[in-house]
This record gives structure tokens, sequence and C-alpha cells, in this order.
């Protein structure tokens, strides 16, 4: 059985993940307004990816006895001026996560849980490739600046991502 305080940690990283969730979404709706469908699809991919981490969260507290509460979960931004604008946005977004992510091992070492420790470190090592893939594309964003023919070659490379359920252990 998982402590309350666990618990409430776990319970409020569910709700995180899926603000990110819905702020992806957000991002999916501006890349569809604005004509770049491979970014879009990018996006949908992560949306799924972020759903995906809070199941993996929602699933482990349901196994440790721990209780589920689905909290609200705030509007998320939906404007941005460019494509950098908006990647930049997910990159700050995905450093806030990985705080996030480490305060909630925080929690775990006072707790003296160390299950909760061991099964989170695959949420850690996530991050650091959700990092490197948005830091990745804001780098190649700033360096084709205005070049329209340049953003839609990497529209089209962005189209290939396909969303592979990821194995949270
Ligand atoms: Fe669930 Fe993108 O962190």
């Amino acid at each position: 059985m998982i402590s309350e305080k666990m618990a409430a940690a776990f319970n409020k990283q569910i709700k995180d993940e899926m603000y990110s969730s819905n702020l992806y979404l957000s991002m999916v709706a501006y890349f569809e307004e604005i004509g770049l469908k491979g970014f879009a699809s990018w996006m949908r991919v992560q949306v799924q990816e972020e759903t995906a981490h809070a199941m993996g969260l929602f699933d482990y507290l349901l196994s440790r006895d721990g209780r589920v509460v689905i909290d609200a979960i705030d509007k998320p931004a939906y404007e941005w001026s460019s494509a950098l604008d908006c990647f930049e946005a997910v990159y700050k977004h995905e450093q806030l996560v990985t705080s996030l992510i480490n305060n909630l091992i925080d929690v775990a070492e006072q707790e003296k849980d160390r299950a909760a420790v061991s099964f989170l470190q695959w949420y850690l090592k996530e991050q650091v490739e959700e990092e490197a893939n948005c830091s990745e594309i804001c780098a190649k964003l700033k360096l084709i600046g205005d070049d329209k023919h340049a953003l839609l070659l990497i529209d089209s490379e962005l189209a290939a991502r396909t969303f592979v359920a990821p194995t949270i252990a």
C-alpha cells in the first residue's frame, strides 16, 4: 500500500501529464490552422505520449492500492506567433515537467518508498529524451529563420513520427 502523501503526489502528476496532453492538443489545433500538417501530426503523437505517461502513473497507483482522484485540468495556451515560438513553449514546458518528476522522486525518497523511486526512473529517462527532442527541433527552427521552403522540409520530416506505446516499468 502506498502512503497518502505519495498517492497525492502521484495524483498531482497524473493531472500534470493530462495538462501536457491538453497543451499539446491545443498545439495540434494551432499547427493545423497554419497549415503545417507535419508539425500537427508530430504533436498528435505527443498528445498520445502524454496520455500514456498519465496512464502509467494511474495504473501504478492502482497497483499499489492507492486511490486515484482525477483533478480539474487548467486551460492551456492556444496562441503562438510561429512554429519556433510554439516549440520554445514545448521545450520550456518539458523542462518544467522534468522538475515535477524530480519533485515527485523527492517525495518518494522522503516517504522511503523505494519501489516508487525505482518506478519513476523511467520517467526521468523519458524526460531527458523529451527535452533533447524539443531542443533539437528548436535549434533547427532557429537555423532556418524565415526560410519557408526549409520550414516545409522540417514539416515533412516531422510527419514521419509515429506513436509507439511505451512500456513503462
Ligand atoms: Fe510526460 Fe512530456 O512529459
